[in-house]
């Protein structure tokens, strides 16, 4: 079993994946790893949608390809001259394996939240947040957990209908908001695992003043 710390290490976005697919029995441990991160209101009111089946996965994810298309012919071609070297390297890897990387794990997790208050794209103030940022705690949780049980995770973030095509797709009730599509299974053997940027831990902590 790996330390904390290794987890925290080998914690990395994979977007390639093996045939291999996670047991139901590992999936309920890994997504219980959810319901263990902290939570603004106590409640943990989590729900968590698992779709099995790539033709399945493909029709919920239907708007994707549409939408990253745009992205990468635009903004893609734009960021190439202003981009950080190593961000363009991450885009450029990931952006064209979107669609694929959803369907190819086979194991296609949709975590929902219960969202009470203001609308979560018209936030007050930063309180109005509180219950998106506990189901990213919670999805972080995941992420960590599916880790150390040997899996690999890629997740994307819905951009323009994604959203409300899926929680339409699945019968979300109105007052659950969607996070993310989280594919969970195993790396393919010669997955790419981007870059990650080197960070000097001690420049980024300032003592009693930034
Ligand atoms: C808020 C957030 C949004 C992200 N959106 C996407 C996404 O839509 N598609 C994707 O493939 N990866 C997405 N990622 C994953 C990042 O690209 C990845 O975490 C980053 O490149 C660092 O690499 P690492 O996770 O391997 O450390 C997202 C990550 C975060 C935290």
């Amino acid at each position: 079993m790996m330390d904390f710390y290794q987890v925290l290490e080998k914690r990395r976005t994979i977007r390639d994946f093996s045939d291999r697919e996670v047991t139901d029995e590992v999936l309920e441990k890994v997504l219980g790893a959810a319901f263990k991160a902290p939570t603004n209101d106590h409640l943990r009111q989590f729900e968590l949608v698992v779709v099995r089946g790539q033709e399945n996965i493909a029709r919920l994810i239907s708007p994707v390809l549409k939408n990253t298309k745009e992205i990468q012919e635009t903004g893609l071609n734009a960021g190439a001259s202003t981009m950080d070297k190593d961000e363009y390297a991450m885009f450029s890897d990931a952006l064209p394996k979107q669609q694929r990387m959803l369907i190819q794990s086979n194991c296609l997790v949709l975590p929902f939240f219960r969202q009470k208050g203001y609308p979560l794209c018209k936030p007050a103030d930063q309180s109005s947040l509180n219950y998106f940022a506990s189901a990213w705690a919670a999805v972080e949780n995941i992420l960590l957990a599916a880790t150390a049980e040997g899996c690999a995770c890629a997740f994307r973030i819905p951009i323009g209908n994604e959203s409300e095509y899926v929680k339409q797709a699945v019968g979300a009730p109105d007052e659950y908001e969607f996070t993310c599509f989280l594919a969970i299974g195993y790396a393919a053997e010669n997955a790419h695992i981007c870059k990650q940027k080197d960070i000097q831990v001690k420049d980024r902590i300032h003592k009693n003043n930034w």
